[in-house]
């Protein structure tokens, strides 16, 4: 008995977790994921993180227009940066990390 309840309790603490992920999304977890492929190489003519040259034009726009740019696509970015399963606060959260070095 002692061991099924401390497996229980063990889930409990898992599905905590996995609230609190949900709630605060890992902005460096999701461009790892889902961002870096491109934004760290410059494929397609992407702009680099970190790169303040390639970034200022783009921040004038506001960061508004850049979250919006990244969940629906621009140009040569597709949308999500192709993960249609992160959910808008996540590629939020991406956007915040990528951004973070050249605010
Ligand atoms: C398949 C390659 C690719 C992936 C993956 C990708 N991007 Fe991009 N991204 C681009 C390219 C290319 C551009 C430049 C678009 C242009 O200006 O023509 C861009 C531009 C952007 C911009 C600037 C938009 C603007 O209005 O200037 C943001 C912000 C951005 N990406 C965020 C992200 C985030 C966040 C992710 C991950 C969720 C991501 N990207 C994944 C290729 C990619």
């Amino acid at each position: 008995m002692k061991k099924l309840t401390a497996t229980l309790l063990a889930g409990a603490a898992a599905l905590t977790f996995a609230a609190t992920a949900q709630a605060e999304p890992d902005g460096e977890a999701i461009y790892n994921q889902a961002c870096m492929a491109c934004h760290m190489t410059g494929a397609a003519g992407a702009p680099i993180k970190g790169d303040e040259a390639a970034w200022a034009p783009r921040l004038e726009k506001g960061m508004d227009t850049l979250y919006a740019h990244s969940i629906d696509g621009f140009q040569a970015m597709p949308p999500k940066g192709g993960h249609m399963n992160l959910s808008d606060e996540e590629v939020k959260a991406a956007v915040d990390f990528m951004l973070e070095p050249v605010l």
